[in-house]
């Protein structure tokens, strides 16, 4: 029997902390008004100290498991799409899952810049599709404020924090991601990067390597070429999902597109002809924030009511790679009244899950103290 992925639960967070361009046009030089023509972005959320890649996921996790009115325990595979992890292992997706709770769910980070929340929403809904599993949580997150050149006024006034969920759940009934393309053009790779942390020089005779030159990892952008492939792939990719679902652009909407600057979606739009009303736009508040603009984008039109039940709307997403894709969605849910009585037992939840993993992190540590005392009896046997 065919499966279905729908998205069933939706939750965004975005860090307390506004930050102006006025502010950034104190630490670079650029104005307010230049940053506003050029990209549409007027203010972006940035990440306090205390907070992390993978906090910001868990938040915006705990919101999109509230509205689908689902346990943890319920949940089967999470994958972040994020360029920002706090670490290459453990995944943000298992300090989450850990977070959450999610104690029957298998989870990883996948990479694949500002286009990583298509990609994994393709690989939760396949996942779905085959009967895998039953419940996904699909999450970009993203602390871009930690990777920019803050003295790079080419692309600090660009980036913005945040994390956007959606909960996937198998059912029959068709509806949900219904048609996605997935491309990528790694002959770009020097267009849009991001390099990887300082590698450790390694001892052993046959095993030295070139060092590639990357003492800090900050992006490294050239933002004319990101523009012009940005502007191409953004009607290219709607075509194919188009054309996959048997659907024409009058059947859509809502476009929901990576969040980068208004102007590459106006140029968009008058390539596909389309008024700019049928885009959703709201990066003047959040920046751009990568692998988490399209679901914070999704959450923030929820609740304009831009969606109703039985629309067709896209997903499309474009980044560093290159990589660039789209997904087809059938929205059929309307949004449910989360009761503040729920959401605060809702909440308690997480803090049992914490217990519960700091508990299984003392038996841990207790197991392996009395392995250590009894190896250490055995040894004294074996000396007698
Ligand atoms: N404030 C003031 N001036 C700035 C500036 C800033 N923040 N950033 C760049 N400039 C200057 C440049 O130095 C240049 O000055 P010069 O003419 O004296 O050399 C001038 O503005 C024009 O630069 P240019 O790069 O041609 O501007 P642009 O109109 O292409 O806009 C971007 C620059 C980055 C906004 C634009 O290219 C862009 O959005 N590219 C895509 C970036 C993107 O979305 N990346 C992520 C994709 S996932």
């Amino acid at each position: 029997m065919m499966r279905y992925a729908h998205i069933v639960g939706w939750g965004h967070y975005l860090p307390e902390r506004v930050v102006t361009n006025d502010e950034l046009s104190r630490l670079v030089d650029t104005t307010d008004e230049w940053i506003v023509q050029r990209t549409g972005i007027h203010t972006r959320h940035i990440a306090a100290a205390h907070e992390t890649t993978a906090t910001l996921a868990f938040e915006a996790a705990a919101r999109a498991l509230a509205v689908a009115d689902l346990h943890p325990s319920q949940i089967e595979l999470i994958i972040v799409a994020t360029s920002t992890p706090g670490h290459m292992f453990p995944s943000t997706a298992c300090l989450v899952q850990d977070y959450l709770g999610a104690s029957r769910a298998g989870a990883f980070d996948l990479g694949a810049a500002c286009s990583g929340f298509v990609y994994a929403l393709q690989m939760a809904s396949q996942s779905i599709a085959t009967g895998a599993v039953r419940n996904a949580l699909v999450i970009g997150a993203e602390t871009m404020s930690r990777v920019v050149d803050w003295s790079d006024r080419g692309t600090c006034v660009l980036f913005g924090d945040g994390a956007g969920a959606v909960v996937l759940k198998g059912s029959s009934i068709p509806g949900g991601v219904m048609a996605t393309t997935l491309r990528s053009d790694g002959s770009g790779a020097d267009l849009l990067s991001l390099p990887a942390l300082y590698h450790n020089p390694v001892p052993i005779a046959g095993a030295e390597f070139a060092h590639n030159g990357h003492h800090k990892n900050i992006v490294d952008m050239d933002g004319r070429q990101v523009y012009r492939f940005a502007t191409n792939v953004i009607a290219s990719s709607v075509q194919d999902v188009l054309k996959q679902s048997g659907l024409t652009l009058d059947d859509i909407a809502l476009i929901i597109p990576h969040q980068a600057n208004v102007r590459i979606i106006e140029t968009a739009a008058r390539k596909m002809k389309l008024p700019l009303e049928k885009f959703y736009l709201n990066l003047d508040h959040t920046g751009n924030t990568s692998a988490a603009s399209i679901p914070v984008a999704l959450c923030d039109a929820v609740s304009e009511g831009r969606l109703e039940p039985d629309d067709n709307i896209i997903f499309v997403g474009f980044g560093g790679g290159l990589t660039w894709g789209a997904s087809l969605v059938k929205w059929d849910v309307t949004p449910p009244q989360v009761s503040f009585i729920d959401h605060e037992w809702k909440r308690a939840r997480y803090v049992m899950a914490r217990g519960r993993s700091r508990l299984r992190r003392l038996s841990r540590r207790v197991e392996a103290a009395v392995a250590r005392s009894s190896n250490g009896h055995k040894g004294d046997d074996s000396a007698e």
